[in-house]
């Protein structure tokens, strides 16, 4: 992410120096409380919904529904976006909202600089580098932004845009050694310290379940585990992440047109990774575990089959049915290793079934889980956040359709319906019973990756989970 520098003035709009302003319009109110020349809306035929740039004075009007936190969020974003062909540097506005939407707003203007260049030989950078809040709010309740709040959207928003970075590389690239790395270098440069198991430790472990998936691909599978222990911390929770650096399906090989965005199955892993970077920059005082279980899911002579019968790390037997349902397998043993840290809370964060993006849709993930209140305060937290969710509910039913006759349990349902569900139910087998209580599993695998912008997502990896997860811990610590 290049950051751009983003201030409170307490001079009047008018008379700060900017390249460029930013109004908006909220809900076609054409009145704005700045003294502009309000005619260029009748001799443009502005009506006040979308944008109009008046070249004259430099001026973008921008029309939104109204003052939420989503709207000036996904307007922020927005906004940057406009000026990126723009020959503008700096940009001036006034406040809109009050803290919790201002918040929103600052977020969004963060996240509007990002766009994942990497493998472009011709860079397009966004010139714009400062935006300006004159001391002008919107209304009574527009709050102007404190450093505090800057810093803490810019923290925000970096988590954000290196996870983004990280899930966007190829996977050719982007293998279990470079989590790795990366894991490292975060936990380098700030108060986080990183513990690897490599393919030995997951063997002296017992992780049959996560061995299997790795056995046919040409890169050693790593457990990342970073730990971030402040002083005077108010619990411990563990967070736990699919890696998977890419999903071909193994032998139950995946279709072209379904393989083709499996290097986004790293996305619950590269997220917990961020979070632990926002906890530990924003200096929540509550303890936080991050566990990635980083593989490749492969084909080959030694790949793992349809029939096999691992042995979890929990010691429950596991028939594969399909070896494309490889992502619980691996969160059963990183789930397993999670219970022996004693969380008081544990979540974890997957791209784990394609049945949870036909039921919900692109845009929302499953919350799943067996305590309905640790479900309800994720889900509003996720909601407040920006982050679309719902709640997919267990039953007994569902349940039994994980049965093996020939193992303890069975990686796939009988039937294909419900397939988010029986997952999850899956990942509940292994939690044990005093942990039941205190687990969520978060299915993000439709809003992970996006292949038509929107919101505040870019085309490529969006970072889902992180604002959800930060601000459920930021409750947490009653910040
Ligand atoms: N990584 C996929 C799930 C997925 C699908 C994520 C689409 C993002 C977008 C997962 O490993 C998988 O393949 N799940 C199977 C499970 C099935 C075999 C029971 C699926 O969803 O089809
Ligand atoms: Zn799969
Ligand atoms: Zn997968």
């Amino acid at each position: 992410m290049k950051p751009i520098k983003i201030t409170s003035s307490t001079q009047s709009f008018k008379s700060i120096k900017a390249d460029a302003s930013v109004i908006f319009i909220i809900n076609k109110k054409l009145k704005t409380p700045l003294s502009i020349n309000e005619k260029i809306f009748k001799t443009m035929g502005y009506k006040g919904e979308g944008v109009l740039f008046d070249q004259a004075s430099k001026t973008l009007y921008y029309g939104i529904k109204d003052l939420s936190a989503d709207s000036l969020r996904e307007a922020g974003c927005a906004v940057i976006k406009y000026f990126k062909n723009l020959p503008f540097s700096s940009l001036k506005t006034i406040c809109y909202g009050a803290e919790e939407e201002m918040q929103a707003l600052l977020l969004g203007l963060f996240l509007g600089n990002y766009s994942f260049e990497f493998y472009k030989t011709e860079k397009k950078v966004n010139p714009i580098k400062e935006v300006i809040f004159a001391k002008e709010g919107y209304d009574k309740s527009s709050k102007a932004p404190t450093p505090s709040m800057i810093k803490k959207a810019e923290i925000l928003a970096q988590a954000i845009c290196d996870v983004r970075d990280v899930i966007n590389l190829a996977p050719q690239e982007a293998t279990p050694a470079y989590l790795v790395n990366w894991a490292k270098n975060v936990a380098k440069n700030t108060k986080i310290s990183c513990k690897i198991l490599d393919k030995k430790a997951l063997i002296k472990e017992k992780m049959g379940a996560f061995l299997a998936v790795n056995r046919a691909s040409i890169h050693e599978p790593a457990l990342i585990h970073l730990s971030y222990k402040p002083k005077n911390a108010k619990g411990r929770i563990i967070l736990v992440g699919k890696g998977l650096t890419y999903d071909c399906g193994g032998l139950s090989l995946k279709p072209s047109d379904f393989m083709t965005t499996m290097k986004a199955d790293k996305s619950g892993g590269c997220a917990v990774i961020g979070i632990l970077q926002a906890v530990a920059n924003l200096a929540l005082p509550i303890e936080v575990h991050g566990i990635v279980g980083a593989t490749e899911n492969m084909i080959g002579g030694n790949a793992y089959k349809p029939d096999d019968i691992l042995i979890s790390r929990e010691g429950k037997s596991i028939e594969v049915r399909n070896t494309d349902a490889e992502g619980r397998l691996v969160l059963a043993d990183c789930l397993s290793y999670a219970q022996d840290l004693a969380p008081d809370i544990l979540i974890d964060f997957a791209t784990l079934t394609g049945a949870c993006v036909v039921g919900l849709g692109e845009y929302t993930s499953g919350i799943m889980g067996y305590n309905e209140n640790l479900k309800m305060r994720f889900e509003d937290s996720s909601l407040r956040s920006g982050e679309l969710c719902a709640r997919l509910p267990f039953n007994r039913h569902l349940e039994k359709l994980l049965e093996s006759k020939v193992a303890d349990i069975c990686n796939i349902s009988s039937s294909r319906y419900g397939g988010a569900i029986t997952a999850g139910l899956f990942l509940g087998a292994f939690i044990r019973e005093e942990y039941k209580d205190k687990w969520l599993h978060i299915d993000i695998a439709g809003p992970a990756y996006v292949e038509k912008e929107w919101d505040v997502n870019p085309y490529g990896a969006s970072g889902a989970g992180i604002r959800a997860c930060v601000e459920f811990i930021s409750e947490l610590c009653g910040e």
